[in-house]
């Protein structure tokens, strides 16, 4: 019997999604729901990790992102949403694997070294906010993986070296307290990166340069008219590259059919740039449309959504309470057991 794979994934609660989380990841992760048991995890104790002393700021986004995945398409039926800081399994696992992983292998993870660069640009050159938490994430991620028995784990590029620190996790593992665990498998989306409208290699909330779902209409037309161009047009009717032109990289992603006669009429300079960025808003409101829909439902029906969070938690968690019994067999721990 064919037993579905288990995609484990998982989001911090930070913010509201943009466009660049729906195309790079949870587009894909709606896609996939039908074929796979599907895991999305919010991870709230992640979260903390940088945002230890604004919980209220976590708290607040677990909400949000919920309404967010729900308002994509994440049907409820078909994937479980489940909340990390209420799966105390994650918790105890990450305490196994912590022996597992040096100091140094985690200050070389080139995830971890780049957010810590970051830091130091931001709070100087000390060192001390790097705490140990946060230096341990990559351990706790890897504990939600396999505590949920992910074997596919859908990720942008920025988190593969993540994902590496898991399957090194588990080999250890494996080779010290006999085969228990399996590695997990990353899945790469195909746009790992959405360019932002800016022109920037990246569409993120602290670029300033993102689309969010919750937009209204006139921002999302506000913010499409300010979007980069082929700076060697000046004129409407001049022949210009969709090949640099941001506005043209969006249509790529919500045009369809039009696509040809839109990189065609740009190349013989028979568009200007406002007609083709208020046709890109006028397709990007149309896509944002049944999003917000969903997302005013569930804004509607709190109570739908508690259910929701609740069900997928207890999913979840009966899921890690099965890899747990095996981890502490695994290492000879499970003291009183039958
Ligand atoms: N680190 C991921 C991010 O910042 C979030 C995350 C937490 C995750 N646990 C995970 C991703 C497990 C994949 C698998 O977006």
């Amino acid at each position: 019997m064919g037993e579905k794979k288990t995609i484990l994934t998982g989001i911090r609660p930070t913010g509201n999604l943009h466009l660049g989380h729906y195309f790079g990841a949870v587009g894909n992760w709606v896609k996939s729901q039908d074929a796979y048991n599907e895991f999305i995890e919010i991870a709230d104790v992640q979260a903390l990790t940088d945002n230890f002393n604004n919980p209220d700021k976590v708290r607040k986004n677990v909400r949000e992102l919920t309404l967010d995945l729900l308002a994509c398409g994440i049907d409820p039926k078909k994937a479980n949403i489940f909340i990390q800081s209420m799966i105390p399994e994650i918790a105890e696992l990450t305490v196994y694997y912590s022996n597992l992983v040096t100091v140094a292998r985690l200050e070389r993870n080139p995830t971890i070294k780049t957010e810590i660069a970051q830091k130091k640009e931001l709070f100087g050159n000390s060192g001390e906010s790097v705490t140990y938490g946060f230096l341990g994430y990559p351990v706790s991620q890897a504990a939600d993986i396999t505590a949920l028995g992910g074997t596919l784990v859908p990720v942008g590029d920025d988190q593969l070296p993540l994902l590496e620190q898991a399957r090194e996790i588990v080999r250890k593992f494996n080779s010290i307290y006999g085969e228990t665990l399996q590695e997990p498998e990353h899945l790469l989306s195909s746009i790992p990166r959405l360019k932002g409208l800016d022109g920037n290699e990246k569409m993120g909330k602290s670029l300033g340069n993102a689309i969010f779902l919750i937009d209204s209409d006139e921002v999302v037309t506000k913010k499409v008219m300010d979007a980069k161009t082929d700076t060697t047009k000046i004129h409407k009717d001049d022949p210009a590259n969709p090949d640099v032109c941001m506005v043209y990289y969006y249509h790529k992603l919500v045009s369809g059919e039009n696509l040809e006669t839109i990189c065609t009429e740009c190349k013989e300079g028979k568009r200007g740039c406002m007609q083709c960025k208020r046709e890109l808003a006028k397709n990007l409101i149309d896509f944002l449309k049944p999003i917000k829909e969903r997302r005013k439902y569930y804004e509607e029906n709190p109570q739908e959504v508690d259910t929701i969070l609740k069900e997928g938690t207890k999913k979840a968690r009966f899921k890690a309470s099965e890899t747990m019994a095996k981890v502490r067999k695994a290492i000879k721990i499970d003291y009183f057991e039958e």
